[in-house]
């Protein structure tokens, strides 16, 4: 699990890397410190892939165990980049009850990904989502600031193609 890498490349960068190393100075001390680092890192990222784990890890001397075990534990930490079009099914009791978990199913079938990640292209990202207060229009998903209601299994492929 630990080296569990998401499928798309990491691109950091020298300058998101020396502003990574600029917060663990100014922090790594302090009690209670991982969370704000791992936020932080999330912020310059975007994300936490297993290579920004590892410079929090040799820096601060915390294990990559722990790290991981933090940022896969909270849900305001990402292992996985999102992509240009980040794609949201709601999985609330009204869209679910109409069949969005068809939908969330096709697209994982379509993309090749399972909720949470991004496909290697950095296209698309997937996530479920709790009810986004559009139920008359359920099942619903949104794609960037698009939405789409009432949709149906056979929607998605059309949709898609939408977004080059
Ligand atoms: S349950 Fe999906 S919009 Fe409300």
């Amino acid at each position: 699990m630990l080296s569990k890498k998401t499928s798309v490349p990491f691109r950091g960068t020298e300058a998101q890397e020396q502003a990574l190393l600029e917060v663990i100075r100014e922090m790594k001390d302090e009690k209670g410190a991982l969370m704000p680092i791992l936020q932080k890192a999330q912020d310059i990222y975007g994300y936490l892939p297993i290579e920004v784990q590892k410079i929090i890890s040799n820096e601060t001397g915390i294990p990559l165990e722990k790290i991981y075990g933090v940022a896969t534990f909270y849900s305001q930490f990402t292992l996985s980049p999102k992509g240009r079009y980040k794609i949201s099914v709601c999985l609330g009791t009204a869209c679910y009850v109409k069949g969005s978990g068809d939908i969330y199913n096709k697209l994982m079938e379509k993309l090749g990904i399972v909720g949470g990640e991004c496909t290697p292209d950095g296209k698309f990202s997937l996530d479920a989502c709790r009810c986004i207060g559009a139920c008359g229009l359920a099942p619903v998903m949104t794609i960037n600031d698009d939405v789409y209601g009432r949709l149906k299994v056979d929607d998605i492929d059309d949709i898609l193609a939408k977004y080059e």
